[in-house]
């Protein structure tokens, strides 16, 4: 959208990119970036622990770019669909994607929380549309991540501003949250506050 058919999309949030990060890196050089991530999520989790991945899928020059490129060698245990509600399309050449997938990514000893494996594994949560984050998750989609485990910590390494710390703190897990921006942090501490003070009330 950057090259000028904002049209009445002119205002969606990620039109102007992240404050301090740009998506719009050579393919290569992103997998393997990615690949470091995980491997370093891999390192640090414990032998019972568990990575959820989201990525968005992609077509690029007339082809789908699933995440295998990505994935491939790392322990996904199963495809979570994260049904969302619509987004823009601006091909003719393919229809409307409605969904992401969330790749769930565990050690060998990792279980899901007591009764959490009664959930299916396509999740329809609406998108959040009332945050300055131009790509910020619904609170109730991290929701259901941290309620399906027993994780003490939550680690989210592109924090943005802070869903997965108030998920962490709505089932009382500790977390640690990381994000390249100074402006995200900083919307993320303010958000964190503000919850923690609104749950004390409750
Ligand atoms: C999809 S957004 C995450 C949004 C977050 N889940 C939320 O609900 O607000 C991805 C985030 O990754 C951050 N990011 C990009 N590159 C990064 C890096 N190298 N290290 C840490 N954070 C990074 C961006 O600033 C952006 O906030």
């Amino acid at each position: 959208m950057k090259d000028g058919r904002g049209g009445k999309w002119a205002n969606a949030a990620l039109q102007n990119g992240y404050s301090h990060h740009n998506d719009c890196m050579p393919h290569g050089g992103y997998v393997q970036w990615q690949r470091d991530c995980l491997t370093e999520m891999m390192r640090i989790i414990p032998e019972d622990g568990a990575i959820f991945y989201n990525h968005k899928w992609r077509v690029q020059g007339g082809l789908l770019q699933d995440r295998q490129d990505i994935v491939s060698g790392f322990p996904v245990r199963q495809i979570i669909i994260w049904k969302r509600k619509g987004g823009l399309n601006f091909n003719a050449g393919y229809f409307l994607p409605t969904y992401e997938v969330i790749y769930l990514i565990a050690k060998p000893k990792f279980k899901l929380s007591t009764k959490a494996n009664a959930h299916g594994d396509v999740w329809d949560f609406t998108q959040e549309m009332n945050n300055e984050h131009p790509a910020a998750f619904p609170v109730n989609l991290i929701d259901r991540i941290v309620s399906a485990t027993d994780a003490k910590i939550i680690l989210d390494p592109f924090m943005g501003s802070g869903t997965t710390a108030i998920s962490a703190i709505n089932f009382k897990r500790d977390y640690i949250g990381i994000d390249i921006s100074p402006e995200y942090c900083e919307m993320a501490r303010k958000r964190i506050k503000q919850h923690q003070a609104q749950v004390k009330l409750w």
